[in-house]
């Protein structure tokens, strides 16, 4: 069975909501990138970056992550790692994505926004053109920095608005609650971006509250400690605000023990419209496919609610209501006889 439901899970098409491009830097692209950036490292095979992933919790992933992004500083390598990860999408067939870009993070080492932007849109063109890949941005800041330096880059942004569709917030949430970026939040919608917000993975069910009522937010980036408050899990369900779960990263930052343990499944028959992602896949040990696979493995998700996961995916995502439907219809003519 597992082998029959992963070559169909392999041809349904999908789409990713949640995902870091530099959580997608893979350790032989990193060693590469350092050698020719002649940056230093404390590993020198694909064998010692691998073993560096074991994680505690979310900062001692984090530590290793900014690490790895301090290796990117010219155009040809943010193309590099944008298209790596967009062949991975044509290989998984994912056909649409929501990828998470984070200036903040190559400022400290001279790179310059124009930089970054005219790699990854090369590489984004590239796949559009080739295999007709879809792809959206979301600016996404660094919550353990100030709102001040949050304001500086939203204003570094600007020449490049329609290059993404909504702002996020990730990295250490503890400590950072979502009201330290009221102002940001209010000043982007002001410009027209969409909105989302890490929440409720390592902080409290309450930060999920307030990204909904102080930061207006339409989609919550994990949520999956809402289960701590039964009348936020109704407001979710009741308002069909998407939650962007990531189960691999989840056990891999010891959010949850066990993958038995996770309550994605339990989110998604409660009416919350869950959808699935990978997060960082090139540390957690797996892409959108093999989170699917391992929650049908471990957690014995059904093929039934694998397509509501897929079919919730295109429904949560920021593209217009008239591709939303072209690609459901699509997944719709591809999973005939599968019953929701
Ligand atoms: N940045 C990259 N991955 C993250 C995660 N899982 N949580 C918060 N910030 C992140
Ligand atoms: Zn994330």
């Amino acid at each position: 069975m597992t082998i029959e439901f992963e070559a169909w899970l392999s041809a349904l098409p999908k789409a990713e909501l949640h995902l870091h491009i530099d959580g997608s830097l893979q350790a032989h692209r990193l060693l590469s990138l350092a050698k020719k950036n002649a940056i230093e490292l404390p590993y020198s095979s694909v064998e010692e970056v691998e073993a560096a992933y074991e994680f505690e919790d979310l900062q001692s992933f984090l530590d290793l992550y900014y690490l790895g992004a301090s290796v990117l500083i010219d155009e040809s390598d943010f193309y590099h790692l944008m298209m790596d990860y967009l062949l991975k999408c044509k290989e998984q067939n994912i056909v649409h994505c929501e990828i998470m870009v984070e200036p903040q993070t190559y400022a400290p080492n001279g790179v310059e926004f124009s930089t970054m932007m005219a790699g990854f849109d090369r590489a984004i063109k590239q796949a559009e053109s080739e295999w007709g890949q879809s792809t959206l941005l979301i600016l996404s800041f660094l919550r353990h920095l100030s709102e001040d330096e949050a304001l500086v880059t939203l204003q570094q942004a600007e020449p490049f608005r329609e290059n993404f569709v909504a702002i996020g917030l990730a990295s250490a949430e503890q400590g950072n609650p979502p009201k330290k970026f009221e102002q940001l939040y209010a000043m982007a919608r002001a410009q027209g971006y969409r909105a989302t917000v890490h929440a409720g993975e390592e902080g409290p069910a309450q930060y999920i509250w307030d990204s909904l009522n102080d930061l207006k937010v339409e989609r919550i980036d994990h949520g999956v400690r809402c289960v701590e408050d039964a009348d936020l899990v109704t407001r979710l369900a009741n308002e069909q605000i998407p939650l962007t779960v990531c189960p691999l990263s989840n056990i891999k930052l010891c959010v949850f023990d066990t993958m038995q343990q996770h309550n994605v499944l339990e989110l998604l028959e409660q009416g919350v419209l869950t959808t699935i992602n990978s997060d960082d896949p090139a540390y957690f040990g797996g892409y959108l496919n093999e989170n699917f696979l391992a929650l049908h493995h471990d957690l014995g998700m059904t093929q039934s609610q694998a397509l509501k996961l897929i079919r919730n995916s295109f429904e949560a995502s920021f593209l217009p209501l008239g591709k939303k439907q072209e690609y459901a219809s699509a997944l719709q003519s591809q999973s005939a006889g599968i019953k929701l």
